[in-house]
């Protein structure tokens, strides 16, 4: 059966890597040394598992055993946000390759094929443009969205190059409808908690649409400009900001962030003349989403107007919201109240791989309590208690799905 101790020492082992001792938080980016360490041990647990291992067209790296006409794949992503913290999208990874290893220290039969997948970037960190691996999975990303680029200027494409994988290929990523995707991964909030429950089954995730707005002023000094004539690009932005906060702030439960800022030149003694800065809107209904976007830049638009500044704006991704499968949540309630715990339902606020593998596949997610709900932090914590029971129901509703 499952064994929580190996569980344990994975998520440890591969959390040495990318750890910032100063900081306490983990920083696994995609196309760097770091995540090429994660990578290589991920390969390492997949075949002590008894899968054989490959490498996609994008970089997703895929474990598979099994056989048959049906696929049931697991996954999760196991690249972080900037000082992240070190169960979100690990957790997924780590505790699917336990299932696949129980199923063959069991000698579980069944006649499908069985993946594991580490999707490549979901956080979008480094490009600001994240889910690369599952959207390619989905066959929906394109050699346009290659041509993103990190702080330096590398683009996608040769970050792709300088992992020997060719961004003309990326079509080749693609899969074809398979029956099933399950993901297990942290809650990130404090439902669970809450309902003093240690796991709960996704009903559907919002969407995140992200996009950046540029600000531009005048740059002049600090201390020959006077309060009345300034175009100051920074106040500006600073008001749009608080806007979109008291905006958003009457449509709960939808939510918008401005977590990334830039500002031009960045100088004690200069008005800023240019900032540059970022919107994560989220809603679980598509059309709510793009009439709040419309508010909101509408918003922009009159701020900047009387402030006479400039305002450009661009979208760097909008993903669809995504219901999970009914038949796939009713499997996990079945192993769940098996274990005399309730099915506890839960809308997902934060984005997954699973938003995109639910255009190839019935989707189910399960959550696993975390406490005081925080995440994209160092002290994202779930216990160990919790893991192992989220990863039992998850090897059982494996099992459910490959037997069925
Ligand atoms: C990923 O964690 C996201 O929801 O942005
Ligand atoms: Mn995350
Ligand atoms: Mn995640």
């Amino acid at each position: 059966m499952i064994q929580i101790e190996r569980v344990s020492k994975r998520l440890n082992e591969v959390n040495r890597i990318g750890f910032d001792a100063e900081t306490g938080g983990l920083n696994r980016f995609s196309f760097t040394k770091e995540e090429q360490q994660a990578i290589d041990l991920v390969t390492q647990y997949m075949q002590q598992a008894g899968m054989s291992v490959s490498i996609d067209a994008i970089g997703n790296v895929i474990g598979q055993m099994g056989q048959g006409e049906e696929t049931i794949m697991l996954g999760s992503h196991i690249d972080t946000v900037p000082d992240g913290g070190r169960f979100d999208g690990l957790l997924g990874v780590i505790s699917a390759i336990e299932v696949a290893q129980s199923l063959s220290e069991n000698q579980v039969a069944f006649n499908k094929v069985l993946k594991v997948v580490a999707f490549k970037d979901e956080e979008g960190t480094r490009f600001g443009f994240g889910l690369i691996g599952s959207k390619a999975m989905a066959g929906l990303l394109t050699e346009e969205h290659l041509q993103m680029t990190d702080a330096d200027g590398v683009s996608i494409a040769e970050a792709m190059q300088s992992f020997d994988l060719s961004p003309a290929r990326i079509k080749e990523a693609e899969i074809q409808p398979i029956a099933a995707y399950l993901e297990l991964h942290i809650e990130q909030g404090k439902v669970l908690e809450s309902a003093g429950l240690p796991v709960g089954i996704v009903t559907g995730i919002a969407g995140p649409l992200w996009l950046e707005l540029t600000i531009e002023g005048l740059r002049e000094h600090a201390g020959a400009t006077p309060m009345d004539m300034r175009q100051d690009a920074l106040t500006g932005a600073s008001e749009i900001i608080v806007e979109i906060e008291k905006m958003m702030q009457q449509h709960m439960p939808a939510v918008a962030t401005v977590g990334k800022l830039h500002v031009e030149p960045n100088g004690v003694n200069v008005i800023p003349g240019k900032v540059v800065f970022t919107i994560d809107l989220r809603d679980i209904d598509e059309q709510l989403i793009a009439k709040y976007e419309q508010n909101i830049l509408q918003m922009a638009q009159t701020i900047a107007d009387r402030r006479q500044l400039k305002l450009t704006y661009r979208e760097l991704q909008r993903v669809k919201p995504a219901q999970a499968d009914p038949a796939i949540q009713q499997c996990l309630a079945a192993q769940i109240e098996k274990r005399d715990m309730p099915a506890h339902y839960l809308v997902s606020g934060a984005g997954h791989d699973a938003m995109f593998l639910a255009q190839k596949a019935p989707m189910g997610m399960l959550f696993v309590r975390s406490k005081d709900g925080i995440s994209h932090n160092p002290l994202e914590y779930t216990s160990l208690e919790d893991i192992e029971i989220a990863t039992h129901i998850l090897y059982d509703t494996t099992v459910a799905l490959l037997t069925k």
